[in-house]
């Protein structure tokens, strides 16, 4: 992430963003294949557009990102379209770690991680462990994560502790412990679903959706998504 000049739309207040930001990034394969290329060179400009939100996002000052970039239920791929996603987060992991770390951010991953290729997992520890004081901005992936699986990977554990847990307890047992909830989520490409994505953490959030594919979701995109954020009316099931 370079000193870089994201525009900054004149609607946009700075003073009301999101906490934390969270995005569903569909679309990659659409994205490929309406260009006639194939699957993987989508999720590759997929992955070259993290970098470049991720720069925009930080421009602007929002603190916590999160990224859905692959799920539980994605391991119904093609074996080739796997491994070339995980080869891609790797890659990215190494090529930016350095970065990360000048810049200030913290890059966290959460989901079934014991589950993921060796090298993966050694890539994310490493970027995790270098980042892991930094304190002007928080990146998180998650990779292997199903909220299904969260809720009842939690429930396990608390069944094992033998002890009627409160909401606080509960959370704790959650991969997203210390984690505030995603206060906007954006969904790119167009389906309107939540596909297994922080289904406990979302109870309140305010959802957008766009039919942008991911590779192609800008900053203007992103920023038009924000102003729509601050025109909401967050109620939290209180009257005003
Ligand atoms: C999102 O893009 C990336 C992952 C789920 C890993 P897709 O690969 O789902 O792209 P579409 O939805 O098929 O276009
Ligand atoms: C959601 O996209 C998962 C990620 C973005 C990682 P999918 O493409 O897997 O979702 P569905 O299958 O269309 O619901
Ligand atoms: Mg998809």
């Amino acid at each position: 992430m370079n000193n870089s000049s994201t525009k900054i739309y004149r609607k946009l207040d700075l003073s009301r963003l999101p906490k934390h930001l969270a995005i569903i990034m569909d679309g990659n394969g659409r994205w490929a294949t309406k260009r006639g290329l194939p699957r993987n060179m989508g999720h590759k400009a997929g992955c070259e557009n993290i970098k470049r939100i991720t720069q925009n996002i930080y421009d602007l000052g929002i603190e916590m990102v999160t990224f859905f970039a692959f799920s539980t239920e994605n391991w119904k791929r093609p074996k080739d379209e796997i491994d070339g996603i995980f080869n891609l987060i790797r890659d990215y992991m190494n090529e930016y770690k350095d970065e990360y770390l000048e810049k200030d951010v913290k890059v966290m991953f959460f989901g079934e991680l014991k589950d993921l290729p060796q090298d993966l997992t050694k890539a994310m520890e490493d970027i995790m462990e270098k980042t892991k004081n930094c304190k002007k901005m928080t990146v998180n992936f998650a990779v292997n994560y199903g909220g299904r699986s969260e809720i009842l990977r939690a429930v396990n554990k608390a069944i094992k502790g033998r002890k009627e847990l409160d909401f606080n307890g509960f959370e704790e047992l959650l991969y997203t412990r210390n984690l505030p909830d995603p206060d906007f989520v954006i969904r790119t490409s167009g389906e309107m679903r939540i596909s297994n994505f922080m289904l406990y953490q979302m109870a309140y959030s305010e959802l957008y959706f766009t039919k942008t594919y991911w590779p192609s979701f800008n900053n203007k995109d992103l920023q038009h998504a924000l102003i729509n954020f601050q025109k909401r009316k967050r109620r939290f099931g209180n009257i005003k």
